[in-house]
């Protein structure tokens, strides 16, 4: 029977257990995106704390897709030695770690970037348009930045990357009818919406090797109306179980998605209100074989466990929880068995924009809780 403490593989890397921290931006880089010191101690602790598996933060592949301040780049060679840093900390502790690919697409920072954003189509506000269609050659460029990125990555002694193709982001713009209204080979029909997020695949399989574990975060559903849906994410997942992929995590949501935003706020009261994503998750284990892992809105102890012995996913994936208490997966391992503390308030995101720091709010205002 399926374990959480369970040691298993995702292609070459060995993990100590089947929690995962999921990818969280911190805001923690400097102005120009290279990685600090304190995000290093933000992460091990996180690896202190028991988790198998990190993955940081989204690193922008080019400055053109930079989502947020404070966000990692892994943008050009310089950045190298200082992900290199943030490797080897995390490997001299025993842990293990990825690093998360992206490009924000339409949702760019035109205050950050200086450039204006550009995605799959043209995109409008009350204002007008804000972000240009791509072209061709713009994609291929991207497809190109995704493979290099991967290079530095490996370089760095990252144990994989994963693409970032969730939440409204690039790729996931591209995969979602609501977002991609092209009529050329990269709009229409299902095929068509993946095939960015193939190219890009392909190209890291051919610039930094074969073996190098390339997984992904998607939206199980956008719940937008005229998104992506639950039958496209399972069939964008066979294209990529075809294509080699190492592991999917499953997310949903994207900025238009009111309630259902990526990162839902509101208190978790009880364990029916968990697990965001199950309905996805559940027909996914059914027709694909790769790893999965499940992110969003998983609170408790008893919870995950019967995600993993029921087989709903492989692995736990956990953002604002681990922010609340990075040791929570030795707390639970130590049989203090209570929930997780994290009341899903969403102050973190706001120090993380506003005091280029993460942390819990809320616990820091009322520490005796
Ligand atoms: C402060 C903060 C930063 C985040 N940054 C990222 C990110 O860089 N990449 C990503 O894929 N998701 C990001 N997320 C979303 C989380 O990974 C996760 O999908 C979401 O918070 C739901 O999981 P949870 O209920 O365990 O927090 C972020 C969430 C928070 C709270």
């Amino acid at each position: 029977m399926k374990g959480l403490y369970d040691r298993t593989n995702i292609g070459n890397l060995v993990l100590k257990n089947r929690f995962v921290r999921s990818a969280t931006w911190n805001g923690m880089a400097d102005r120009e995106g290279f990685s600090t010191k304190e995000i290093d101690a933000l992460l091990l602790e996180l690896v202190r704390g028991g988790v198998g598996l990190i993955i940081t933060g989204h690193a922008y592949i080019n400055r053109d897709g930079q989502a947020g301040p404070g966000q990692l780049s892994v943008s050009n060679d310089r950045y190298v030695d200082g992900l290199s840093r943030m490797t080897e900390a995390i490997h001299s502790a025993e842990g293990k770690i990825i690093l998360q690919l992206a490009h924000a697409g339409c949702h760019a920072s035109a205050a950050l970037t200086g450039q204006e954003p550009l995605g799959p189509s043209v995109m409008e506000n009350e204002k007008g348009p804000f972000c240009r269609a791509m072209t061709i050659e713009d994609i291929n460029r991207v497809v190109a930045e995704f493979g290099h990125a991967a290079i530095r990555a490996r370089e760095a002694g990252f144990d994989g990357v994963q693409l970032h193709a969730a939440h409204g982001y690039l790729m996931s713009q591209f995969l979602s009818p609501f977002y991609n209204k092209r009529e050329d080979d990269y709009g229409g029909v299902v095929e068509n919406r993946a095939r960015i997020v193939l190219e890009a695949m392909q190209k890291i399989k051919a610039e930094a090797g074969d073996d190098y574990p390339i997984m992904i975060k998607m939206n199980s559903e956008d719940f937008v109306d005229g998104g992506f849906s639950i039958d496209e994410m399972l069939n964008i997942s066979a294209m990529l179980e075809e294509a080699g992929i190492a592991a999917i995590e499953l997310s949903g949501g994207t900025r238009y998605s009111g309630k259902n935003s990526p990162v839902r706020g509101g208190q978790i009261n009880n364990e029916e209100e968990e697990v965001y994503y199950r309905q996805g998750a559940q027909r996914y284990k059914q027709q694909i074989a790769v790893p999965l892992m499940l992110v969003g809105g998983i609170r408790s102890y008893s919870v995950a466990e019967k995600l993993i012995i029921e087989d709903v996913a492989d692995y736990i994936s956990l953002s604002r929880p681990l922010i609340r208490e990075p040791g929570l997966v030795n707390r639970w391992q130590a049989g203090d068995m209570r929930k997780a503390t994290c009341i899903s308030c969403n102050l973190c995101m706001k120090a993380a924009r506003e005091e280029q720091r993460l942390y819990c709010v809320t616990e820091t205002k009322s520490p005796s809780k």
